[in-house]
This record gives C-alpha cells, sequence and structure tokens, in this order.
C-alpha cells in the first residue's frame, strides 16, 4: 500500500495523485484522497482501481484544499471496494485516516466500540483505528495528538498512518511502528510518503521516522517528533539522493523494460568504489569493519523472500565454495515461525530490495534477539532494515518500480559475489589466481550484459510463439539453478501463465510426466561444468515432444541442432552465469506477458514492498 500527505500553500490534490502514481507501482487495488477544504468541510474521495479511475471519479467533487491524504490500497481485511478503500473517516466525519500495515486486536477494539454505539462503514482494520481516535478524543476533550497516542496505546499490531482533523486544517499528525513513514520538509510546507518517492520532486530533505515515532507536522512550526509517550525525539533530518528521471519511464512503454535495460550500468554502479579498477582487488567496507565477525562466522544464515531469496541461493553456491563457511537459505517467513537455531556464532544476512519487507524485518530482529551478527544487502537507502542491521552493503541500483524485481535481482547476485570475495581473500581459502581470474571478469560483466540485451528484439519474435502455453518449465543445475527459478518466477508474476523452476536432474522424478508436445522448457545449458549433464536432460524434454528453448553459450553446435529455439550468451566464468542467463529470461516473460496484453508494472494482486506477513 502507498501512503501521501501535504501540508503547505498549494493545493493538495495535484501533489497527492502525482504522489499516488509515483507509488502505483507497490501494487494496489483501490485508491483515495480526503481533504480539508476552505469552509472546513472534509471531503473523502475513493475508488477501487487505479489512480485513473480515483481521478476520473473525482472529476466533478470539490477537490479544493491545501491540506490533505492519499492512500493505494492493497486488500488485508475486508475485499477491493470503494468502501474499503481508504482514508477511513470517523463517525463524526471530523477525522481522516490512511493506513498501512495490520492492526491485529481489530476485531476485539471493534466489538468495544459497536458495543458504545459507534456505527462502521466498512470491513477494515483501519476504520478501527480512526473511530477508537475519535472515541478517544470526545470522551476526555483531547487534543488530536493525545487522542492518537492513546489509541496508539491500545493497539497490537503494525502501522504507518496519517490523520487529519477537520477543524484543525493546519496540522497532519503521522505516525508508524513497523510500517515505514517518511516526512519531507518543504519552504512552509510539509509531506509524507511510506517512501521517499511522492516527496523527492519537491525536497530532498526529509525525515524517516522510527518505529513508535509520532510526527505533528503544523503549517508554520518545525516538525516536531515525539514518542507514545509525549517524549520529545530529535530525528536527523536527511539529505535523499534520488533523481526524478529514476522515477520515470524514460522513454520506455513500461518500468519493467527500462529496468532490464538499466542492468549494465546499476551493476557498474554496484561496483564503484568496490572493484578496483585494475580489476584485481574487491574491497566492501562491510567487510574491513566487521571482519571479526564475518571471519570468525561458524555458519551464515540468508534470509529473503521472492526474488530477493533466489540471489541467496545463488550466494550461498559462492560463499561456501569460496569461503568454506556453511551457508543455510531460509524463507524470512518460515525461519522467523519455525524457533530456528541461531547463536551468536551466526553471521545472519538479510535479503531485501525495499528493505521493508515484513517477514524479512521479523527474521532480522529474531536473529539479533539470539545475539547473531546481521548482515544487510538492501537497495532502498534508508528503508527499515538497513537500520536494524549491524551492518550491511547497499546495492545501489537505484529505485526499482516494476512490481516484477529485475535489476535489484542483479545487483544482489553482484554484492554477493563481491562479498564472497572479500571474504575468500581474508580467509585466503582461494588462489590468487582464481580470485584475480573472478574479479576480472566481473569487471566486463556489464559489457557483455550490453551484449544480450541486444537480444531484445529476438527474444519479442520468439515470445509470440509462446503465448499459448498455460504451462512453462524451466530447467538449470548448478549456479543456473536458481536462475531457473527466477525465470519461473517471472513468468509467472506478470503473464500468469503457470511455470514451475526445478533442478534439471529432478525433472525425471516428477514433472517429467507434465511433459508432451505443448510444454515449453526452458533449459539454461551453458558451456560450464554441468554441460553434458544437461545435455541429457535436454535429450530427455526432446524425448517427449517438448519444445525445448536453450540459453546455450555463443558457438555452441551441439544444443542448437537438438533444441527448438537457442538464445546465445557471452562465454563467461560459471559463478558470474546468473548476471547473464537471468537477463533473457526477463525479457521472455515481459514479452510474452505484453503480447497477451498484461499489465506488466503492476500485475494483479502482487505488491512491490510487502510490509504485511
Ligand atoms: C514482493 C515483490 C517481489 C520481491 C519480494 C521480496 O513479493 O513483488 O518482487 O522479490 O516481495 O521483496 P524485497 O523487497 O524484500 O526484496
Amino acid at each position: 500500500c502507498g501512503i501521501v500527505g501535504y501540508l503547505g500553500e498549494k493545493d493538495a490534490f495535484p501533489v497527492l495523485i502525482k504522489g499516488l502514481r509515483r507509488l502505483e507501482y507497490r501494487g494496489y487495488d483501490s485508491a483515495g484522497v480526503a481533504l480539508v477544504n476552505g469552509n472546513g468541510n472534509l471531503n473523502v474521495l475513493k475508488s477501487k482501481g487505479k489512480v485513473d479511475d480515483l481521478v476520473a471519479f473525482c472529476e466533478d467533487k470539490d477537490i479544493s484544499g491545501s491540506v490533505g491524504i492519499a492512500h493505494t490500497r492493497w486488500a488485508t481485511h475486508g475485499e477491493p471496494s470503494s468502501a474499503n478503500a481508504h482514508p477511513h473517516y470517523s463517525q463524526s466525519k471530523n477525522l481522516a485516516i490512511i493506513h498501512n500495515g495490520i492492526i491485529e486486536n481489530y476485531a476485539d477494539l471493534k466489538n468495544k466500540l459497536i458495543a458504545k454505539g459507534i456505527k462502521f462503514r466498512s470491513d477494515t482494520d483501519t476504520e478501527v483505528l480512526v473511530q477508537l481516535i475519535e472515541y478517544i478524543q470526545e470522551r476526555k476533550s483531547l487534543d488530536l495528538l493525545t487522542a492518537v497516542q492513546l489509541a496508539l496505546h491500545e493497539v497490537i499490531g503494525a502501522y504507518a498512518i496519517a490523520v487529519i482533523d477537520r477543524r484543525i486544517p493546519n496540522q497532519i499528525i503521522a505516525a508508524c511502528k513497523q510500517s515505514p513513514l517518511v516526512v519531507g520538509i518543504g519552504d512552509n510546507e510539509f509531506f509524507i510518503g511510506s517512501d521517499a518517492s511522492p516527496i523527492v520532486e519537491y525536497t530532498d530533505q526529509v525525515v524517516y521516522l522510527d518505529d513508535g515515532n509520532i510526527a505533528v507536522l503544523r503549517l508554520g512550526e518545525e516538525l516536531k517528533v515525539v514518542s507514545i509517550l509525549n517524549r520529545k525525539l530529535y530525528p536527523e533530518i536527511q539529505t535523499v539522493d534520488i533523481n526524478l528521471g529514476q522515477l520515470e519511464k524514460g522513454g520506455y512503454p513500461h518500468f519493467m523494460l527500462k529496468e532490464i535495460f538499466e542492468q549494465p550500468e546499476c551493476i557498474t554502479n554496484c561496483m564503484r568504489g568496490r572493484v578496483n579498477v585494475n580489476g584485481d582487488n574487491v574491497v566492501l567496507s562491510a567487510v574491513i569493519d566487521y571482519k571479526q565477525y564475518l571471519l570468525n562466522a561458524k555458519r551464515f544464515i540468508i534470509v529473503a523472500c521472492g526474488t530477493s531469496w533466489h540471489a541467496a541461493l545463488i550466494g550461498k553456491q559462492m560463499i561456501e565454495g569460496f569461503c568454506r563457511i556453511p551457508v543455510e537459505v531460509e524463507y524470512a517467513s518460515e525461519f522467523r515461525y519455525r524457533n530456528p537455531v541461531i547463536t551468536k556464532d551466526d553471521v545472519v544476512i538479510a535479503i531485501s530490495q525495499s528493505g521493508e519487507t515484513a517477514d524479512t524485518l521479523a527474521a532480522v530482529k529474531l536473529a539479533r534477539q539470539h545475539g547473531a551478527f546481521i548482515y544487510g544487502i538492501c537497495n532502498a537507502i534508508g528503508s527499515s532494515i538497513p537500520r536494524v542491521t549491524d551492518t550491511g552493503s547497499y546495492i545501489h541500483v537505484g529505485p526499482e518500480i516494476g512490481v516484477a524485481s529485475t535489476k535489484a535481482f542483479t545487483g544482489q547476485v553482484t554484492v554477493l559475489t563481491m562479498l564472497a570475495l572479500a571474504l575468500a581473500k581474508e580467509k585466503e581459502t582461494m588462489s590468487y589466481e582464481c580470485y584475480r581470474k573472478i574479479v576480472k571478469e566481473l569487471h566486463e560483466i556489464p559489457g557483455k550484459m550490453r551484449e544480450v540485451l541486444k537480444l531484445n528484439s529476438w527474444i519479442a519474435d520468439l515470445s509470440r510463439t509462446f503465448t499459448y502455453a498455460r504451462n512453462f518449465l524451466y530447467l538449470g543445475r548448478g549456479y543456473s539453478y536458481p536462475v531457473a527459478l527466477e525465470g519461473a518466477l517471472k513468468l509467472k508474476e506478470i503473464s500468469y501463465i503457470h511455470a514451475e523452476g526445478y533442478p534439471a536432474a529432478e525433472m525425471k522424478h516428477g514433472p517429467i510426466a507434465l511433459i508432451d508436445s505443448d510444454m515449453p522448457v526452458v533449459v539454461i545449458a551453458t558451456h560450464n561444468g554441468m554441460y553434458e549433464k544437461v545435455l541429457s536432460n535436454i535429450q530427455e524434454v526432446k524425448a517427449r515432444k517438448g519444445k525445448v528453448i536453450a540459453l546455450v553459450t555463443k558457438g555452441d553446435d551441439t544444443i542448437s541442432r537438438i533444441a527448438d529455439e537457442v538464445i546465445e550468451l557471452p562465454d563467461t566464468i560459471e559463478c558470474l552465469e546468473p548476471l547473464l542467463a537471468t537477463i533473457p529470461l526477463q525479457m521472455l516473460a515481459y514479452h510474452i506477458a505484453v503480447c497477451k496484453g498484461k499489465n506488466v508494472d503492476q500485475p494483479r494482486n502482487l505488491a512491490k514492498s510487502v510490509t504485511v506477513e
């Protein structure tokens, strides 16, 4: 879900709508705004669907006012509908609220409020909160800040909220716990966002609120931040470094395609200052500063979700292979509820593009309680996970807007490669020749990615042939197995074709039963240690009339003769192949989805930042 707020001298509506559009990428099913007009009336306008639907709905409505809050919703409690869309307002219609997160004890609170005679208009947990605030405010004649503080005392769950009161139109109160919230400070104006993207075109001065912080935004006054117990806090004002171009499509039809094409530059940025120009040294400041923890670790545990989990599987192979440290890869959601064995000799690596995924954040907190050292690999600067880790390395690929992750994946793999190399050097577990060879080749990757991107129009043509498919199988071994998983995930996410990634040799233990002449099978069959084995797996597919799309190393004429379609990749070292082989799979998924007329950047039911568990 996305949150935007504005308080200042401008018309709030255009700022809020633009902000919602900047947050569209997070995925949602309904949107709404609440504004206080010049007569002190609260206008709450909401609609199911996209921001465009909301704008159309607002065409003949009163959208005046220079204070407002707006929201895009991704349904958790209650189906997508305009009644369940935010903002929600209190019984008297004095207060309006927007909320990200989940109020876990909402049912109890709701029953208590119903017993007091309060009527509800929606099925959401959020409405309970605004009704509770008003109930407390009126019963005790309290100011809004105190009422919000008392209400939050009663709430169990995660939230980022913003509240306005039509009787005090020069004020917004915002608070958060386990759900991010950013306040932008402009010239006699304030902005609120669930991330910095709706704010950066107006100001680069921001405050990231910490858990339990409440921000009081008042026109003509400085930003005030207090705790729930009303202790005054002094948060740091940070300067954000995101430019508008990074938030716009720059001539591409979709963010996803733009982000696929940005990868060579992203990887260069990711390596800048870390891989030395002569290509013979990798320096990660975290490894230098926290050497004693990293080198003495008995085990690494990587926690992540989705695409980040796939990057983790590649990281595991490198860290184990280069550094001889045992590595476990865990879904954060499973790890956190499993009573896992974690000790102070473990290093827990949390990988998250957004830095906000609720399960990953909770896994980090759990690991910290057990005394593990925590290392974050994130993209969104200043987001929640980097704020709770001991150290980490940003991937520096810029904002990723397309819901299906692309450049963040290759950025994560690049950081994991650098981490494994830096540790291997310190631990002396790899020969200098081998180290140097990989570092030099890492340098070549952006150039080789550019070559891969030249395949785009050919892959677009190829994609048309496969739009008929209802199922796809993706196969790979070793380093290519996580690539197969990632390729299948991309296709599923945006084209809604069912796809499964499998270790190629495991195919004969089940999925082979699915293969017939309608089944496209994508096989990563590059020229590496596994080549002969994968070749046999391709024969097994062909013997059952499956359609093979093979990713091969340039110049391979054996597989080219057997496969139905061949995608040629530049040669590289086996451990770096995922950085190249993933790109055609991203393009394949993209073009199939485009051919099928799907909404590539905002696939149905998916959210970019999953801040609920
Ligand atoms: C969501 C996104 C995925 C992403 C996953 C983990 O499901 O749609 O693209 O891989 O969350 O997100 P994170 O921000 O933690 O990497």
